[in-house]
């Protein structure tokens, strides 16, 4: 038997830790096509995941794959520039390793962002929706299996996985620079297909506005652990149309880099303002 997964946290920490010894104040996922925020990190240590003990390697499009630690707007902050997707094969604990890694690394909230699909008809492509909160019934839960009371509660409340206090922040922030900004649910999916038009009907009819294949798990594992969450989505394209409608990785990605400034000035002030 291998060490258990506090070991792997705590290994993976130290070998961050020994390169980069200051305390992040918050962790940053940067979803597809939505990378370019990690170019405003005033980087002060670059580390590839392939060098971590016991991290995943990234391998989808559109994702570089290294820990970037530095400072945005003067806080110390902690990027993930490439995220683990379960449909690339990882588990469900897997896909969360980082998450729980940048815990032990001492950040008390996350901003996650993501591309998806919109299957509320009012939206368009580029919009930007804040998550207010999440449904997960396609979705596998990363906390199956025995509970680690070092991380959290074996049965977590999920009341409030998006912290109300920063998705009004978002906003009032929004709302200063001029960037229009939908609200809704976000349904997680394991992909990678993206969704028949039943599903996507289904997934609105059920309450979800977006359909995405990432964040579900990693909201769960930050939840469990007691962090403070905001996560928000690219819409990249309109599962929902009637008319012939097939959707490729290319489109998405291109509607994501598209819409990134506006994702990106919304996460900078928001981070200033912790
Ligand atoms: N469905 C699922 N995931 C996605 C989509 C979609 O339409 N667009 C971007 N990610």
């Amino acid at each position: 038997m291998g060490i258990d997964i506090i070991e792997q946290l705590q290994e993976a920490t130290a070998f961050i830790k020994k390169r980069y010894p200051h305390r992040p104040q918050a962790g940053i996922v940067l979803g597809s096509g939505l990378g370019n925020l990690a170019n405003e990190i005033i980087v002060e240590k670059e580390i590839p995941y392939n060098i971590i003990p016991h991290f995943p390697v990234a391998t989808v499009e559109g994702h570089q794959g290294k820990l970037i630690l530095g400072k945005l707007n003067g806080k110390i902050v902690v990027a993930m520039s490439g995220r683990f997707h379960y449909y690339e094969g990882y588990t469900a604990q897997q896909v969360v390793f980082p998450i729980r890694v940048m815990k032990f690394l001492g950040i008390d909230t996350l901003l996650i962002s993501n591309a998806a699909g919109g299957i509320n008809p009012s939206f368009q492509v580029g919009d930007l929706m804040i998550i207010r909160d999440h449904i997960s019934l396609l979705t596998v839960n990363p906390l199956l299996g025995k509970n680690h009371g070092e991380l959290g509660l074996r049965f977590p409340d999920m009341s409030e996985p998006y912290s109300k206090h920063l998705i009004t922040k978002v906003k009032t922030i929004a709302a200063e620079l001029n960037i229009p900004l939908k609200e809704g649910v976000y349904a997680g999916v394991t992909g990678p297909t993206f969704e028949t038009r039943a599903e996507y009907k289904f997934l609105h009819i059920a309450g979800g506005d977006a359909v995405g294949m990432s964040t579900v798990q990693e909201v769960i594992a930050a939840v469990h652990m007691g962090l403070r969450v905001v996560a928000m989505s690219v819409i990249t394209d309109m599962g929902i149309r009637e008319e012939e409608n097939t959707i490729t990785h290319e489109e998405v990605l291109k509607a994501a880099a598209d819409a990134e400034p506006k994702l990106a000035a919304i996460f900078k002030q928001i981070i200033a303002e912790l």
